[in-house]
């Protein structure tokens, strides 16, 4: 590795998770590397991006792992969710079935993922405001009943994106 990577404290791998469309590449490349593109492709398969940042004077490399939405390319296998510390489960707050669905996603993590996994729940596309579906306050009400932390954010913008991996990778920490 490089100068750099040596004096890296921590790896942090966090997963992307949710409904396909919802925009987990998009708040992935946002956050990686301050994109964003509007012809998204729908992933096949697995990715990951990294991101160095320094949190409390500790160098923190989050490895981050996104996977496609959709039922049809997920071979979601506990391989994906090895190891993981971190999951950033998203739904769109246009798309109310994104948002029912997420209770599904927090048993598939109960299921597969540690025991000790910091969830972080995700309202995704907050700028299209007259689209909306999903109340902030339904989704602060399941945020507090299942113990998880909860942002609304627009990788389209850049609103809360950093602030909510950042709130993340500080409490995995
Ligand atoms: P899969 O790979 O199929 O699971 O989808 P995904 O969840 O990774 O969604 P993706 O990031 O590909 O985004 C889906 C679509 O939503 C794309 O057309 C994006 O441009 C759009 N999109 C993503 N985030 C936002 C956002 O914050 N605001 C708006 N307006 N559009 C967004």
């Amino acid at each position: 590795g490089s100068e750099f990577e040596e004096k890296i404290d921590y790896v942090f791998k966090v997963v992307v998770i949710g409904d396909s469309a919802v925009g987990k590449t998009q708040l992935l490349s946002r956050f990686a590397k301050n994109q964003f593109c509007l012809d998204s492709k729908s992933t096949i398969g697995v990715e990951f991006q990294t991101r160095t940042v320094n949190i409390k004077s500790k160098l923190i490399k989050a490895q981050i792992w996104d996977t496609a939405g959709q039922e049809r390319y997920r071979a979601v296998t506990s391989a994906y969710y090895r190891g993981a510390l971190g999951a950033m489960l998203v739904y769109d707050v246009t798309k109310r079935q994104s948002f029912d669905n997420v209770a599904r996603w927090v048993e598939e993590l109960r299921a597969h993922a540690d025991n000790s996994i910091v969830i972080m729940l995700i309202g995704n596309k907050a700028d299209l405001v007259d689209l909306r579906t999903v109340p902030t306050e339904d989704a602060v009400e399941f945020s507090e009943n299942q113990g998880l932390y909860f942002f609304e954010t627009s990788a389209l913008s850049g609103n809360n994106v950093e602030t909510a991996f950042l709130k993340l990778l500080d409490e995995i920490h």
